[in-house]
């Protein structure tokens, strides 16, 4: 996926004069913070040079991650058009491009974001770019009441992770009564990453939220109840660690720019960005018989999908050409996507 050009134009003008090294410097120091996940009470975005790093490594990645999730929210309520908007621990602002991109008839979002640096960076990257009209707040989501009138699409992408554990279900709280329509929670596709996702998958339907996507229906997650991942970790729900050798996550490939290849002394022009979200709504979705949960495995004449069912169900099914239509459906499906 590429971002859109005046995303990539305000990108490219913010780094304008930076050294490619202070850049590179600055990136590995952020990237091993977000790999340990670290929460030792400091930002990992304190400073102008760690939002310019985050620019360069992170933000192709998560913009990625969020607007695939939007297209499936897309897809399973094709009525939906938001006009209102809530971004919270919004960094530079990516869910709002995104949601921009997915949306054209946005008009009106607010921003919250606890790093001054960030806000700064995500404020001047927006100026004279092609967005709805955008309030940008510092506040510190974990403890601040969220004012307001409800919005119709909220977002929490790649930040329960930095929150105490202890604070995450009162903030999935705020963020519910927050919402008139739809919230959307992405966090990074790891094994820790999903039971965050799933902690709030099922607050929020004891809440009263209907699931809209990537789960065709709202029973328990049939990955988390495989015998082999009913470990103790799991079942303390928000532990960050996990011994689960399968979790529901999903991949998008995501262009690098020059900087960014520098930056991670990386090769390839691409890297795939892995995720996890779970969208719900207070209105009920387009039926979704199933959803790929796994990249296709093909062979001459026969696909193996590996599906999360309606019924609540997950497993493989090899169709071949035998089954007609439905062999080409599935031969042509791809990971993430509805079946
Ligand atoms: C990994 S960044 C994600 C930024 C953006 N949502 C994205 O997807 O690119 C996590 C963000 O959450 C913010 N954050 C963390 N804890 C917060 C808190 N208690 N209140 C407000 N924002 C917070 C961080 O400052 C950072 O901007």
């Amino acid at each position: 996926m590429e971002l859109p050009p005046a995303l990539r134009t305000a990108i490219d003008r913010a780094l304008t004069g930076r050294r490619a090294a202070d850049l590179a410097k600055a990136a590995a120091a952020l990237s091993q913070r977000y790999r340990d996940e670290r929460r030792d009470g400091r930002l990992h975005v304190d400073t102008d040079e760690d939002a310019l790093a985050y620019l360069t490594v992170r933000l192709p990645a998560t913009y990625a991650a969020v607007r695939a999730s939007f297209a499936s929210i897309a897809q399973a309520r094709p009525d939906f058009a938001p006009t209102t908007a809530l971004d919270v621990g919004s960094g530079p602002g990516t869910a709002l491009w995104a949601a921009a991109d997915c949306w054209p008839a946005l008009a009106d979002a607010l921003l919250l974001e606890a790093s001054p640096a960030f806000r700064a960076c995500g404020e001047a990257l927006a100026r004279d770019a092609p967005l709805p009209r955008a309030t940008w707040r510092t506040a510190d989501v974990a403890t601040d009441a969220i004012d307001g009138e409800p919005r119709d699409l909220v977002t929490l992408a790649y930040v329960l992770n930095e929150l105490a554990p202890e604070m995450r279900p009162a903030l999935l709280q705020r963020l519910w009564q927050a919402n008139a329509d739809t919230l959307l929670i992405v966090e990074p596709g790891t094994p820790a990453g999903w039971q965050r996702i799933i902690a709030a998958r099922t607050l929020l339907i004891e809440a009263g939220a209907h699931v809209l996507a990537p789960c065709p229906h709202a029973h328990a997650c049939p990955l988390a109840h495989l015998p082999e991942n009913r470990t103790p970790a799991f079942r303390k729900g928000h532990v960050a660690t996990s011994t689960a050798p399968d979790w529901c996550h999903f991949a998008v490939r995501v262009a690098r720019s020059r900087l960014h290849r520098l930056a991670k002394e990386a090769e390839l022009s691409w890297e795939d960005e892995k995720f996890s979200y779970v969208a719900v709504s207070r209105r009920p979705p387009r039926a979704t018989a199933a959803r790929v949960i796994a990249r296709p495995r093909r062979a001459s004449g026969r696909v193996t999908l590996k599906l999360c069912r309606h019924d609540g169900s997950a497993g493989e099914q090899l169709f071949s050409r035998r089954d007609g239509q439905t062999f080409k459906r599935a031969w042509r499906s791809d990971w993430g996507e509805a079946f």
